[in-house]
């Protein structure tokens, strides 16, 4: 079983990029996966939609109960699920992040982005304890560059309570295109990031999926 939930408590980071990068990433090596819109806005499921050719499924699901139901309906059948959810606290974020198996939480390059990463990996340990299991988690330092907050940014996350991938993703136009493309990025710098996230996740056992019963 494989729920993956992206979430981060601050609005902006990457979250929806992401997870089109991991959504496209899982078409590509054609691992069976669910996408789950947890968000009001619908970017996700927007793109999902109009952008992608063809149409990548993506369940809306906003609402608490609606979205517990839809990831254990599609983890049941054997597929890793991608949970997007809101850039705010909110019930149905809490919920996905209790349920996960792995959350990720990208952070950005920006004064209070730590302190928040640090509010979300604080929320993440609180549920697991409710739950009396540990949950999993990863910060994913998003739109890094060569600058001295990118590398006060990468120095702190290195101090969370949630470790860093060791894979990062640079401040690249190629990630806004995939909003509108719908396709990942051809072979370079952005491409070769996106295939080291997905192998650092792949080799934490991220998308394992049970096999054929
Ligand atoms: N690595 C990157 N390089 C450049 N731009 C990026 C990168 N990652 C994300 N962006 C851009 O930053 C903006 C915010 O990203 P995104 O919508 O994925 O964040 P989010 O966490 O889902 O936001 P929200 O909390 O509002 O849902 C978007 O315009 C996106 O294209
Ligand atoms: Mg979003």
């Amino acid at each position: 079983m494989s729920i993956i939930t992206i979430a981060s408590s601050k609005g902006g980071p990457g979250k929806t990029t992401v997870t089109m990068i991991l959504a496209l990433m899982l078409t590509e090596r054609k691992v069976p996966f669910a996408l789950i819109d947890a968000d009001p806005t619908l970017a996700l499921s927007d793109w999902a939609r109009d952008k992608c050719e063809p149409e990548i499924p993506c369940i809306i699901a906003t609402k608490e109960d609606a979205m517990v139901d839809a990831a254990f309906a599609q983890d049941a059948k054997g597929l890793v699920v991608l949970i997007d959810t809101a850039g705010f606290d909110n019930p149905t974020t809490r919920g996905a992040i209790t349920i996960a198996s792995h959350v990720l939480v990208p952070v950005g390059v920006g004064a209070s982005d730590i302190m928040q990463a640090e509010a979300t990996a604080r929320n993440i340990a609180l549920f697991g304890k409710q739950q009396r299991r540990p949950i999993d988690a990863k910060a994913l330092l998003n739109k890094q560059t060569r600058t001295r907050a990118s590398q006060f940014v990468f120095d702190e996350a290195h101090k969370l309570s949630i470790s860093p991938l060791s894979a990062t993703f640079g401040q690249r136009i190629a990630y806004p295109e995939i909003s509108l493309t719908g396709v990942l990025p051809g072979p370079g710098a952005a491409k070769e990031e996106i295939d080291a996230v997905y192998d650092e996740l792949a080799g934490l056992g991220w998308f394992k999926i049970e096999e054929d019963e």
